[in-house]
């Protein structure tokens, strides 16, 4: 289920308004999606559209992006208001009916990590039967390590950011359980994103950033 902190707690108050596409998706797209005609994505928890702008310059034909959030979809829709290649849809992605052999390129930056981990595993199921045959799915999902380490699965957390105490829903994950959670899947890379900041405080924060295809 979505988690409605993203709207009430989060854009709501004007928090993650990500204009810009972020880097990795930026340079994985350029490094595994080859250009052709008729590519067809789906941007899975798109918030404002960061990704979408980017996957449009690059050429998709057409982009579906998924929101859960009504303001961030008002946004969404503002900003490609008259662009007939991008569909934007106002739903739990949990809801979504996932259209068989569709997609060349499913993303999920960041956004499945914020759902329960059996909502985890069947969007995964979902996205392999929905990617085309060298269809690639990027995904980044939280990793345990450093001060997340103990936390439990379907936990609140990142009260920092909702600043209350009801925090976000999130889960974190160790390598083993990645690899169990994609063993459906081709894994093309596996890498772990961790940056340390020291000051003003000392934060580690680490992301597992996955490329992978439909198993042959
Ligand atoms: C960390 S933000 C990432 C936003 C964007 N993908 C980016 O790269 O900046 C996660 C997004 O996923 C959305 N989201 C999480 N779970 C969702 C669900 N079940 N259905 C629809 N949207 C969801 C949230 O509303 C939020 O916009």
């Amino acid at each position: 289920m979505f988690d409605q902190a993203w709207e009430k707690l989060i854009y709501k108050k004007n928090k993650q308004i990500n204009k810009y596409p972020y880097d990795w998706v930026v340079s994985s797209t350029n490094k595994y999606i080859l250009k052709k005609p008729n590519l067809i994505a789906l941007d899975l928890g798109s918030g404002i559209g960061n990704n979408v702008s980017f996957l449009y310059d690059y050429g998709f034909k057409k982009i579906h992006a998924i929101e859960g959030s009504k303001t961030a979809v008002n946004l969404l829709k503002k900003k490609f208001k008259n662009n007939k290649k991008i569909k934007i849809i106002y739903k739990d992605f949990n809801l979504y009916n996932f259209k068989y052999y569709n997609y060349d390129l499913i993303l999920d930056r960041g956004s499945i990590t914020h759902n329960k981990i059996e909502n985890i595993k069947s969007i995964l199921n979902n996205i392999n039967h929905s990617l085309k045959k060298n269809g690639y799915l990027f995904s980044v999902l939280f990793n345990k390590k450093g001060e997340f380490k103990k936390i439990k699965k379907n936990s609140y957390t990142f009260k920092n950011v909702t600043q209350n105490n009801r925090g976000l829903l999130a889960n974190f994950f160790s390598k083993k359980e990645i690899l169990q959670l994609f063993k459906n899947f081709y894994i093309v890379d596996l890498t772990e994103v961790t940056s340390i900041s020291y000051l003003p405080k000392k934060k580690v924060f680490s992301t597992w950033n996955i490329i992978c295809k439909k198993k042959r």
